[in-house]
C-alpha cells in the first residue's frame, strides 16, 4: 500500500548536463548525478529535454531510460518532435511545458485552453502509449478544469512566483501564493487529478508546500544542483528529503504558510 502521507522527491537533473556542456565532453555526467540523487532519497528523476538541446541531449534520455532504478520523468514542449522522442523511450511520465527559446528557464504555466485539440491530442498519444501526463500549470481554477478537460493525468503547480516572493522577503504576498497554490491543489484533487509541484523550490520555501496534504510529489531542480557545489549532491537531496519529511507530518493551516515559508 503506498503510503498517501508520504511526499516523493523528483530531482531534476538538468544543470548538471549545462555545467557539463559548458566545455563539451561527458563531465560532469547526469546519469552519475541521477544515481547518486537515487541513492540520497530521490523517487525519481526528472529532466527537460529543451528544443534547443541547452542542457539535457537526446542520448542522455535514452540512458536515464534504459539504467535508472527510479521513473523517469520527461519534460518536454508539446510539440510533434518531442512527442515522437518520448513515444520513442516511453518514460514512466511526461510533463508537458510551456517552452521559448529566449526565455532562462520555464517562465509560466501552460496555457492548455490556447492549446486546444492538438494539446489534447498529444494528451490522447501518450496515455495510449501508457506514458502518465502531466500538466504544467499556474495555480488557477480555470486552468486545473481545462486540464482536467483535456484529459491529464496530473498536474504540476508552478511554484516559481510564490518561491520569488520569498525570495524578496514579502510575508504577505508569500501568503497570496501560497493560498493559490493550495486552492489549486485542493481543486484539482476533487478532479481526480494528481497533485505535483515545482519550480525554485529552495529549503526554505519547500517546507509550506510539503504541508499541502494533496500534493503527492516535488520536482526540485537548480537549487538542488547549485547546493551540490557547496555540500555535494547525496547531502543536498538527504537535507532536501528531511525537510519534505518533517514538514509533512505537521498539516498547517494556511494561517501558518507565511511564517514558516
Ligand atoms: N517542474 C518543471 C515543470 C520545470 O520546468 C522545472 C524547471 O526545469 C522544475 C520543476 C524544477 O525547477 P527548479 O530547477 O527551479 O527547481
Amino acid at each position: 500500500m503506498p503510503n498517501p502521507a508520504y511526499l516523493r522527491l523528483g530531482v531534476n537533473i538538468d544543470h548538471v548536463a549545462t555545467i557539463r556542456n559548458a566545455r563539451g565532453g561527458s563531465h560532469p555526467d547526469p546519469l552519475r548525478a541521477a544515481h547518486i540523487a537515487v541513492e540520497a532519497g530521490a523517487d525519481g528523476i526528472t529532466a527537460h529535454l529543451r528544443e534547443d538541446r541547452r542542457h539535457i541531449s537526446d542520448d542522455d534520455i535514452a540512458r536515464l531510460k534504459s539504467e535508472l532504478t527510479r521513473p523517469l520523468n520527461l519534460e518536454m514542449a508539446a510539440t510533434e518532435e518531442m512527442l515522437a522522442i518520448a513515444l520513442r523511450h516511453l518514460p514512466n511520465a511526461c510533463c508537458l511545458v510551456p517552452e521559448r527559446r529566449e526565455e532562462r528557464t520555464t517562465e509560466g504555466g501552460l496555457n492548455v485552453a490556447a492549446g486546444g485539440a492538438r494539446l489534447e491530442r498529444i494528451v490522447g498519444s501518450l496515455k495510449d502509449a501508457g506514458v502518465r501526463v502531466s500538466l504544467f500549470i499556474e495555480p488557477d481554477a480555470a486552468v486545473v478544469e481545462a486540464s482536467q478537460r483535456i484529459g491529464a493525468d496530473i498536474v504540476e503547480l508552478h511554484t516559481g512566483a510564490y518561491c520569488e516572493r520569498a525570495l524578496e522577503g514579502n510575508a504577505a504576498a508569500v501568503a497570496r501564493e501560497l493560498e493559490r497554490i493550495a486552492t489549486a491543489a485542493r481543486l484539482a484533487d476533487a478532479a481526480g487529478l494528481e497533485v505535483h509541484a515545482g519550480h525554485g523550490l529552495t529549503f526554505d520555501t519547500v517546507g509550506a508546500v510539503s504541508r499541502l496534504p494533496q500534493i503527492v510529489e516535488l520536482n526540485i531542480g537548480h537549487f538542488l544542483i547549485g547546493e551540490a557545489i557547496f555540500v555535494g549532491l547525496a547531502r543536498a537531496v538527504e537535507r532536501m528529503r528531511a525537510l519534505m519529511d518533517e514538514a509533512r507530518k505537521v498539516p498547517a493551516p494556511a494561517s501558518r504558510h507565511a511564517r514558516s515559508a
